[in-house]
């Protein structure tokens, strides 16, 4: 059994590959979000989140080591980081702009393709259980505002006064952001700009099956309504026979990108153990399959001819995210957008996959 967590580092929390193992050793990845660095704790703080990563670890652990479903495993980790006021998720979400809590989350059964996501809810105590009630008793995959949350009375899942969600911290963070962005300085201050710290996990049981989640607030001072890549399957969420993925990080571009299915497809791909000249092991090879998102939507860069990128593909957003993806592909013709913060999560980039891929 391993255990590990990508604590508060991941871009992707990705397993791939061990559903093809004989008799697979059981696996748990979660992670705490992207934009959150150590440095940003007082020790009180990161003994909070250390021991509530744990307690996460501790719960998904017990499910795997009882024979349960790689399933239960996401949802019982998740449940105790979106429990915990320490992560953008559940008690502890950041603000949207005029004040409120909105909750995003989705799950994926890697083995049945079945899945189940809830956004915008703001009474759900844990959205991620209710996004598996979604999955397992509706016939639907993805509900929203009012309408999931009758849904969330009817299953009798436990909902609270909105007040539940709301934390000291997270609020002045939002004071900050409204008072940058009417001076026209969005993040101007580092405080504000720690709009990130979605909370995942991935999973894989005794049977080989596959999953993953991923739960969140989304970012501070989004607009009423606004929806991130966290309950989207395919952006951020996706899990199938031999891949499992939970994304942290700035939604709109997971959208644009279908990084989590993308991620996947690509795993897909290469199910053969394979080496790569100058890289040491086959893992390494698994390790680049989310540089290979990139490549894949731009395909003269993976052929390094930087100035004949496509133009879809630019407008699709993804040169961005390509660049930074990929530095080595970096020339001056091709100019990444600035956002060395963003650029720090994915440099944190953390996979964790079996060998052949
Ligand atoms: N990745 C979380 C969000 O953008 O909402």
């Amino acid at each position: 059994m391993k255990l590990t967590s990508a604590v508060l580092l991941g871009l992707a929390t990705l397993s791939c590959g061990a559903a093809a193992a004989a008799a697979p050793s059981p696996l748990l990845v979660i992670h705490g979000g992207a934009g959150v660095e150590r440095k940003d704790f007082s020790a009180e703080e990161e003994r909070a989140a250390r021991a509530a990563l744990t307690e996460a670890l501790r719960k998904g652990h017990e499910a795997l080591m009882a024979g349960k479903p790689a399933l239960d495993a996401v949802t019982a980790a998740i449940t105790v980081l979106e429990d915990d006021p320490t992560f953008n998720a559940g008690r502890g979400a950041v603000f949207t702009h005029d004040g409120k809590n909105e909750l995003d989350s989705s799950l994926m059964d890697g083995a049945t393709l079945r899945a189940g996501a809830v956004a915008g809810v703001h009474t759900v105590k844990n959205p991620i259980l209710l996004a598996r009630a979604v999955m397992e008793h509706s016939p639907h995959v993805m509900m929203v505002g009012e309408g999931a949350e009758m849904f969330a009375a009817e299953q009798k899942i436990e909902q609270v006064d909105p007040s539940y969600f709301r934390t000291e911290k997270r609020w002045q963070q939002l004071q900050r952001a409204l008072k940058e962005e009417v001076a026209g300085q969005p993040h101007a201050d580092l405080e504000t700009a720690k709009h990130f710290g979605t909370v995942g996990a991935v999973a894989l049981d005794r049977e080989g099956r596959l999953a993953a989640g991923t739960s969140t607030g989304g970012m501070t001072n989004k607009r009423y309504g606004r929806v991130g890549d966290s309950p989207i399957i395919g952006a951020g969420t996706y899990a199938n026979a031999q891949c499992a993925v939970s994304g942290t990080g700035w939604g709109e571009y997971y959208i644009r990108l279908a990084v989590a299915h993308e991620i996947c497809a690509r795993c897909s791909t290469c199910r053969r153990p394979r080496r790569r000249p100058g890289r040491k092991s086959s893992s390494s090879a698994c390790r680049s399959s989310v540089e290979m998102v990139a490549p894949s939507c731009c395909p003269q860069m993976g052929r390094r001819r930087l100035r004949s990128i496509p133009k879809a593909c630019i407008a699709a957003g993804s040169e961005w995210m390509a660049c930074r993806m990929s530095p080595s592909l970096r020339t001056k013709s091709l100019r990444c957008p600035a956002n060395d913060r963003y650029a720090a999560a994915v440099r944190n980039i953390f996979i964790e996959c079996e060998d052949f891929c």
